[in-house]
């Protein structure tokens, strides 16, 4: 065991797994935890959240779940309100979930923009609203956010709710950190490339793979100037040094997780 967020109590949004497998929540969970932190691992799937819990308790580590959906606003409350009840405090808010899709604007149903919107970037304004105040009274705590290199660069295949909804994360974080830089609360952004998780395998098969999913995987890879998509563990290195003191002075910017795909334009 470490000792970077040694005492500190971790909130992880989506810290369960879509299908089997590792996601970036999950694995951020699991390092969290590796790392000294208490973890509250948060998803809408509590038997995705348990597995997660069985994994850290098994490697000495310690966590909670609760099951909360982050698009709602009665549920990120008392996610918030559970944690601080439960262990005093929140000294890191891990804002992980997000889905997925594709299409332009012609294609997308207006019901999936709103959908995503939710989902993807109010979850963060709303675990943000309710776990600043607790923030500020304590002095201390930081916030990651997973964006998306989609946010900044288009992917081979348009997915316009998707891309809209990681750029907003990005002007979120920033208004955040800015806004209480003097109150000791740092906030960053995360904007992972293509990483090998199950949510990968969900949501992208049809557009990347024309539904083979081996096929899918090769193509990513051959985007990636490395040969090779990121692991989940890449997404959750990112987040514990932002999180840790570290990164102390670090606040308002964005970390690119992506082997360099930023830089080429490599396609399969
Ligand atoms: N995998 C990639 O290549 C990649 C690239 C860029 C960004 N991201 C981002 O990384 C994040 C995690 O992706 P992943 O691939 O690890 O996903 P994942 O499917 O492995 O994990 C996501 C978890 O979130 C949970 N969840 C979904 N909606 C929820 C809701 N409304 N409330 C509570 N829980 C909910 C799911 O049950 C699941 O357990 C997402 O924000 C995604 O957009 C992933």
């Amino acid at each position: 065991m470490g000792e970077r967020l040694k005492g500190k109590v971790a909130i992880v949004t989506g810290a369960g797994s879509i299908l089997a497998g590792m996601g970036n929540g999950k694995a951020t969970a699991i390092v969290f935890a590796r790392e000294g932190a208490t973890v509250m691992a948060v998803d809408y799937n509590l038997e995705a959240a348990e597995e997660t819990r069985r994994l850290i308790e098994q490697e000495g580590g310690d966590c909670i779940t609760f099951k909360v959906d982050v698009s709602k606003t009665s549920d990120c409350r008392s996610m918030v309100e559970t944690c601080v009840e439960k262990f005093g405090r929140v000294d890191i808010l891990h804002n992980n979930v997000g889905m997925g899709g594709y299409g332009g604007a012609v294609e997308t149903a207006e019901e999936i923009w709103d959908k995503t919107m939710a989902v993807n970037l109010k979850s963060m304004f709303l675990t943000c609203k309710y776990a600043l105040p607790y923030m500020e009274k304590q002095g201390s705590g930081s916030i990651t956010n997973i964006s998306s290199l989609n946010s900044i660069r288009c992917q081979p295949a348009p997915a316009i709710a998707y891309a809209v909804s990681k750029a907003g994360v990005i002007a979120l974080t920033r208004e955040v950190a800015i806004q209480y830089a003097p109150r000791g609360i740092r906030a960053n952004a995360i904007l992972p490339g293509y990483m090998k998780t199950p949510m990968v395998e969900f949501y992208n098969k049809e557009a990347y793979g024309d539904g083979d999913a081996e096929l899918m995987w090769r193509r990513r890879d051959a985007m990636c100037p490395t040969g090779k998509q990121g692991e989940p563990w890449d997404v959750a290195y990112a987040a514990l040094f932002l999180n840790s003191d570290e990164a102390k002075y670090i606040t308002g910017t964005t970390l690119i997780v992506d082997g360099g795909v930023t830089n080429t334009t490599k396609q399969w």
